[in-house]
């Protein structure tokens, strides 16, 4: 007997619409492969139960972000030794939307900036990739310093009204709370320079640039906090855990709570 869930398209498609994902939908997604346990189609299959459930009138969005590219110092390359970083800072490749893989972002998210009539942010270390009707809106003029910021690709989720589903993972890897971070006030909110490799008109740059620190640590306190006193949807899909909810009601409720909470 597998210890493992079979888990097809269709699993996937009524997952989806028991937690109430719907047609014409803008929902931010992010996903963990194996935690569904056996996918039949792996990566594809989520990607294509997506599309079916929100439609064309719908919009997807991932975090597509590609992190290597920074410097060395930031901690992204501690496999490499010491001896290597000035190596690597003069020949990492600048971001290349069409080319640069994800980092860390998961299988779904890396084929997902593959399909056909999906755009890329420009953004060379932080970006996401959308498709649907409003694809291009959500990856336009990403900031290189606002990165979670009002005008941000999670910014404009608030403005939406959109919508997070974590297919598998927790709130540590729910973005849209750095939109908190850029809001609330707290003791240690501090700005960092961020360091990575880009392409100015057709030539490879090494460029630095000034933005929020943010880290992510308390995120899964705040989920905690927010499904405490908020009913979030949640059902399983195959052993995922699959959570949807309203992505101001959580920015809202994590920049009270950081203000509140937050000490560091
Ligand atoms: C890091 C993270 C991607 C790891 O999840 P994961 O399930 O281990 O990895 P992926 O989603 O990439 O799926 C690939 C893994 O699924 C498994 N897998 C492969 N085919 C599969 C299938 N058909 N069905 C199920 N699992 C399968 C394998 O273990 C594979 O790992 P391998 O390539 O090393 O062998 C996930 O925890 C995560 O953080 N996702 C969200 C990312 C995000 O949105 N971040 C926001 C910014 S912080």
């Amino acid at each position: 007997m597998a210890n493992r869930k079979f888990v097809t398209k269709n699993h996937i498609v009524e997952g989806l619409k028991e937690v109430g994902i719907q047609a014409g939908d803008i929902v931010m997604v992010h996903t963990s492969l194996s935690a569904f346990g056996f996918v039949c189609g792996g990566a594809q299959v989520v990607i294509e139960a997506l599309l079916e459930v929100v439609g064309n009138e719908g919009t997807i969005i991932m975090p597509t972000q590609s992190w290597k590219n920074m410097d060395p110092e930031a901690g992204v390359h501690w496999e490499e030794p010491k001896e290597w970083w000035q190596d690597i800072r003069d020949n990492w490749p600048a971001y290349d939307k069409y080319l640069t893989p994800t980092n860390t972002m998961g299988a779904v998210a890396e084929l997902f900036r593959t399909l056909p009539g999906s755009e890329r942010s420009d953004h060379p270390v932080r970006s996401v990739a959308a498709w649907g009707k409003l694809a291009k809106y959500f990856t336009e003029n990403h900031d290189l310093v606002d990165i979670f910021g009002e005008n941000s690709p999670v910014g404009k989720l608030y403005q939406q009204d959109g919508k997070v589903l974590l297919l598998g993972v927790d709130y540590d890897k729910n973005t849209s709370i750095h939109l908190a971070d850029v809001r609330a006030d707290y003791p240690g909110k501090t700005t960092e320079t961020v360091h990575c490799a880009v392409k100015e008109n057709g030539e490879r740059k090494w460029i630095g640039f000034e933005t929020l620190l943010v880290d992510g640590e308390d995120f899964v306190d705040i989920g905690k906090a927010f499904e405490e006193k908020y009913e979030i949807v949640k059902t399983t899909i195959g052993d995922a855990t699959v959570r949807v909810m309203n992505q101001r009601q959580l920015v809202d409720f994590a920049t009270e709570w950081i203000e509140k909470n937050r000490n560091r």
